[in-house]
This record gives structure tokens, C-alpha cells and sequence, in this order.
């Protein structure tokens, strides 16, 4: 039976920390607050957000939710977040993504000001988490992840890590703050070959493709810590990652679940990079 690494616990925990962090910016005259901002009527963006809405609450955090309608053009969104980063009083902007066919994230994401990027998205962001630069903010899912594999093991130095998906949100951030522990990396994809045997011989796996329950018992030693990132439906549309939960946990050392895993833990990390914006902005002006 294999250690389960719930999300609840360590999610709860952060917010605690956060809620403390808030406190004391509080008694600094400072109230940390997140802007976010939701274009179109995505029904998945829209729990998301009532989602960060509920975290900001819990943690102290003032949330400023901006919707725009679907119709909404690349200049009128390029202007409000132009808005968001002039505007003192908001520490934290994230915009959710995905956007309308019609607008591109990549230019939004590039107008967000470095300093209020808690998404971690921006090209500084990503520049300085390469860099291992401790100023950066680090994306919200992989730094969860991270969190989550110091829960069960303390000291990464020298384990095989293999990171299955080379997205640049998830896969390519979380190779970096592996590295930055020490870890020996493995980045695979979908070109990969011989990937289940690749996968078999890390301490550390983390599925990060979105295919459901693709990673299965063939793909894990039993030592293995197995972090799984992926948010699917299954044949039933029953929610579900990209590791075949069942075959997989009685096969290894320590295991994520889906749900109550990593999506918690990504949602506390954003509570976690807005207060520290917030921090950030207040040494700023001392
Ligand atoms: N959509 C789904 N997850 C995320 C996230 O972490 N950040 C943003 N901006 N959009 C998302």
C-alpha cells in the first residue's frame, strides 16, 4: 500500500502560513489583493475562479474578479491589464486562461508586469525559475508538486526525476525546480522512446501529458514517489489524472490522488505568490 500524499493537509497548511504572511502586511497598513481577470463563459474557468475567490477569502486576501464578455477585443483586454499594473493597490494579476479563440495569451501574458505575475507565466518569470533565481515566482502547479514531494521526502538530492509532458506551464518549470533540488532529470514526450522503461527506473515520476490514466503499473518502480498532474474525465466522465490510480498505488512508494491532489496544492501556491507580490510591493516602498 503506498503512502498517499492528500492535498487537503498540505493545501490547508500553506493557506495558514499565507494567512499569517497576510496578517502581518495587515498591521503594515498593507491588504494583499489578487486581480482576476475572466473573459467568456468557460464553465471549467468559471469554477476555477469562484475557486480562487473562496482561497483569497480563507487566506485574508482581497480577490478583485474583472469579467469581460466573450466579445471582448486583444486591445480592450491588453488595456486592462495594462490597468491592473499601474493600479497600486492590486499586488497579484491573473488572467484565466484558456482565452476566446480570438484573443492570444501569449501577448496578455506578456503585458502582465513581472512583479505582479503569480501565475508565473511571464518570459521573466520563466527566465528567472531557469535561473534558479529565488526572486522569481515560481508556477503555481509544479511549485505545488514540489511542496508535495518534500511531504514524503525531504532531501530530493540525487534522486532520478522523470517529468512526463514538456508543456511550458507545467513540464519545463517543473525540470527546473527539480534540478534546482538537486534531482538527476528526465524530460519525455510524447517522441520519447522506450519511455515506460525510462519511467521505470525514476524515484520521482511526475504526468504531466493529460491523457487519461495513460501511466500505468508497467511505467513505475516500487520505490517510486508518483505525482500526478493530470485533470481528465474517463470513459464514464468520472474525474481523473494521467496515472491509472488503481493498478498504480498498490505498485509504488508514495502517490498523488486526483481529485484532492495536485490541483489543491496549485490553487494554495497562488494564495501563497500573492502575498509575497504583496510583500515584494511593501519593501519596495519602505
Ligand atoms: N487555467 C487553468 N489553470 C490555470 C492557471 O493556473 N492559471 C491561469 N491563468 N489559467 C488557468
Amino acid at each position: 500500500m503506498a503512502q498517499i500524499i492528500r492535498g487537503k493537509e498540505l493545501a490547508a497548511l500553506c493557506k495558514q502560513q499565507v494567512a499569517e504572511r497576510v496578517k502581518a502586511l495587515e498591521e503594515r497598513g498593507v491588504k494583499p489583493c489578487l486581480a482576476v481577470v475572466l473573459v467568456g463563459e468557460n464553465p471549467a474557468s468559471k469554477v476555477y475562479v469562484a475557486g480562487k475567490e473562496k482561497d483569497c477569502a480563507e487566506c485574508g486576501i482581497l480577490s478583485r474578479v474583472l469579467r469581460m464578455p466573450e466579445t471582448t477585443t486583444q486591445e480592450e483586454l491588453l488595456d486592462t491589464v495594462k490597468a491592473l499594473n499601474e493600479d497600486e493597490s492590486v499586488h497579484g494579476i491573473l488572467v484565466q486562461l484558456p482565452l476566446p479563440e480570438n484573443l492570444s495569451a501569449q501577448s496578455v501574458i506578456e503585458t502582465i508586469a513581472p512583479e505582479k505575475d503569480v501565475d508565473g507565466f511571464t518570459p521573466i518569470n520563466t527566465g528567472l525559475v531557469s535561473l534558479g533565481d529565488a526572486r522569481a515566482f515560481y508556477p503555481c502547479t509544479p511549485s505545488g508538486c514540489m511542496k508535495m514531494l518534500y511531504s514524503v521526502c525531504p532531501d530530493l538530492a540525487g534522486k532520478r526525476a522523470v517529468v512526463l509532458g514538456r508543456s511550458n506551464i507545467v513540464g519545463k518549470p517543473m525540470a527546473s525546480l527539480l534540478l534546482a533540488a538537486d534531482c538527476t532529470v528526465t524530460m519525455c514526450h510524447s517522441k520519447t522512446k522506450d519511455l515506460a522503461q525510462i519511467c521505470r527506473n525514476a524515484d520521482i515520476l511526475v504526468a504531466a501529458i493529460g491523457k487519461a490514466k495513460f501511466v500505468t503499473k508497467e511505467f513505475v518502480g516500487k520505490d517510486a514517489i508518483v505525482i500526478d498532474v493530470g485533470m481528465n474525465r474517463d470513459e464514464n466522465g468520472k474525474l481523473c489524472g494521467d496515472v491509472d490510480f488503481d493498478s498504480v498505488e498498490p505498485a509504488v512508494y508514495a502517490i498523488t490522488p486526483v481529485p484532492g491532489g495536485v490541483g489543491l496544492m496549485t490553487r494554495a501556491v497562488l494564495m501563497e505568490n500573492t502575498v509575497k507580490a504583496a510583500e515584494n510591493a511593501c519593501k519596495t516602498l519602505a
